[in-house]
């Protein structure tokens, strides 16, 4: 008796199993359907484990790696990929091993052509990029190919998202454009392709991303944006050169556009993004953004805007730890790298920037936020007619710290303020004084070199909380006198140590440790 009870309880619980499996599984399918859109969160990410069998699905026929371009045949408008759970035992005798899980090796190649794709760089072909994503979604490394010497002009698109298989590749050897047509922007938009909730996504290729940002920059209102401080500190010699080209005119086509300028490529919430090859050029207003990732890797990459485009960052970070970049060219309006709150162990090296505003940490703590950025190695770069070299910039009222700093091998020339430390950021507005601040420690300046145009060393560090063990060596920097007034070295409540004699001399930084060591309790709360 107590057996048959315990062998009927058990045969219970297998079908309650069964149940349960297949109610997931098509579950899973329903929302696969949706994929551009549910709001769920990060952690649904690390949750999807359980793989639906791809291999089954007679739509996808393998053709080896030796032909990518080879066609396929789009999938019928009945549902594609996902076949109902294998409820028998069956099947799962034959199931053979997933594919491409070494090295994002990927068999199975969605053609953007295959799916309606003109590219004639006149029709919209937003649809046939949203139906080609869909597919290669569903299918573990999968290729979404967008292929050379065509144009394709596409729309905002979200490439999402947490139900996406894992370690897809974006081959992008074409050209994208995106429209200038107010009617595609809606209200206003963060970015114009955005990648969100993916596990192992990769963007590579020969191929061009074309903001069409000029139409934007027109858009332009000079106090509607953010202004570099430093640009008060720039006085024309000669007031005939005084008109600010980063000023132009706003036209009325311009005018119809959001007044919310887009990233061009952004990566939300995923994990081990790879952008590699590709171009992004004349973007709207920043070129590439990764927030709350982990695990970036962006080399042999390109962002290449007029030095004149107002906010046009090259590479944009927060919240995101576990970042190299490396071996890139980046030219454009803004801060070549712009280093947000929240990004930690971030490396950057054998980089060219120009024309740009220099690799900036922050501004940091605006509106008396907390903001936190450590480990950050910037070596072996060459900025050539730059606003700034290497700057850390915070606003008076934040707290949290920068902490673990290294700028090394930077070779300037014509910059106008190589090496900047500003906690008294502030853009437009007259801003208060106020006693908390993001507090600054460890921050290492070695062998930069070269020419400057204005300031050599700008060292402003907050009244209430200094900057501590700031050290410089093999520091060399002569003046050019180009254009404007130009001013010694400065600092302010900044301490720490000079390995070597700097050229010009500082005499203002203060040796060792403050006097009374400052509260520095922020530095504990990161
Ligand atoms: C690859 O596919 C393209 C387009 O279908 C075809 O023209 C070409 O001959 C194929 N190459 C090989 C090596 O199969
Ligand atoms: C960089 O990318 C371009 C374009 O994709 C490619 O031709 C070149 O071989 C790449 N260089 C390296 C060093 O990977
Ligand atoms: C200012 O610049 C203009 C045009 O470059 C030049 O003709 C003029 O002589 C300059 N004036 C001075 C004081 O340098
Ligand atoms: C990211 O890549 C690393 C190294 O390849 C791997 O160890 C890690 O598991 C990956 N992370 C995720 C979330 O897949
Ligand atoms: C700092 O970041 C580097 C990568 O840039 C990493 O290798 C290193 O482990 C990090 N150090 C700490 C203490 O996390
Ligand atoms: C803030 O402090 C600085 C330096 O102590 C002083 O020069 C400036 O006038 C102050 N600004 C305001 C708005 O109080």
């Amino acid at each position: 008796m107590r057996g048959f009870n315990f062998r009927s309880l058990t045969f219970t619980l297998i079908v309650a199993c069964l149940v349960l499996l297949s109610n997931i599984e098509s579950c899973n399918a329903r929302r696969g359907k949706h994929w551009r859109g549910s709001a769920s969160i990060l952690a649904s990410l690390s949750k999807k484990k359980g793989k639906v069998n791809h291999k089954s699905n007679h739509h996808h026929d393998k053709n080896g790696n030796n032909n990518n371009t080879k066609k396929k045949s789009p999938p019928s408008s009945k549902s594609p990929a996902i076949s109902p759970p294998q409820s028998g035992g069956k099947q799962r005798g034959v199931i053979s091993p997933p594919v491409g899980d070494s090295e994002g090796v990927s068999n199975i190649v969605y053609n953007v052509l295959d799916y309606g794709a003109k590219g004639d760089g006149i029709s919209d072909d937003t649809k046939a990029f949203e139906v080609a994503w869909a597919a290669a979604c569903e299918v573990e490394a999968s290729t979404l190919m967008v292929p050379a010497e065509y144009t394709f002009l596409v729309g905002p698109v979200s490439f999402s998202g947490p139900h996406c298989q894992r370690n897809i590749l974006f081959q992008l050897d074409g050209t994208m454009i995106a429209p200038t047509n107010a009617k595609a922007w809606s209200s206003g938009l963060f970015q114009w392709l955005l990648f969100t909730k993916l596990v192992g996504i990769t963007v590579r290729g020969s191929g061009t991303l074309d903001g069409s940002g000029s139409v934007w920059w027109q858009n332009s209102s000079p106090f509607g944006d953010t202004i570099d401080d430093e640009s008060k500190l720039i006085i024309p010699i000669n007031k005939t050169i005084n008109q600010d080209p980063s000023i132009p005119l706003s036209s009325s086509y311009g005018r119809q556009l959001p007044s919310l300028k887009p990233t061009a490529l952004r990566f939300y919430g995923s994990f081990n993004v790879t952008v590699t090859g590709i171009t992004i050029q004349n973007s709207m207003q920043c070129h590439l953004k990764f927030d709350n990732c982990i695990g970036v890797s962006v080399y042999n990459f390109t962002a290449t805007s007029p030095g004149d485009s107002p906010n046009t960052d090259g590479i944009h970070l927060q919240n995101s730890k576990d970042v190299l970049i490396r071996s890139s060219n980046l030219a454009c309006g803004d801060d070549c790298v712009s280093i947000q709150t929240g990004c930690s162990n971030v490396f950057i090296r054998n980089v060219n920037c120009g024309p740009g505003h220099g690799i900036s940490i922050g501004g940091l703590g605006k509106d008396n936020t907390k903001a936190c950025v450590s480990n950050v190695t910037v070596r072996d770069v060459v900025m050539d007619n730059t606003m700034n070299g290497v700057r850390i910039k915070t606003w008076q009222g934040g707290s949290g710290s920068v902490q673990g700093v290294s700028f090394s091998n930077i070779q300037i020339s014509e910059v106008k303020f190589p090496i900047v430390i500003d906690q008294f950021y502030c853009d437009k507005r007259t801003c208060k004084n106020q006693t908390s601040a993001v507090a600054l420690s460890g921050i290492n300046y070695a062998n930069i070199r070269g020419t400057y145009t204005v300031k050599p060393v700008h060292l402003a560090c907050s009244d209430s909380m200094p900057c501590t063990g700031l050290t410089l060596s093999g520091i060399q920097l002569k003046p050019v006198q180009e254009h404007y007034h130009m001013y010694d070295s400065f600092c302010w409540h900044s301490f720490g140590q000079l390995f070597t004699q700097p050229e010009p001399p500082i005499e203002c930084l203060q040796l060792g440790k403050p006097p009374n060591n400052h509260i520095q309790t922020d530095l504990d709360s990161c």
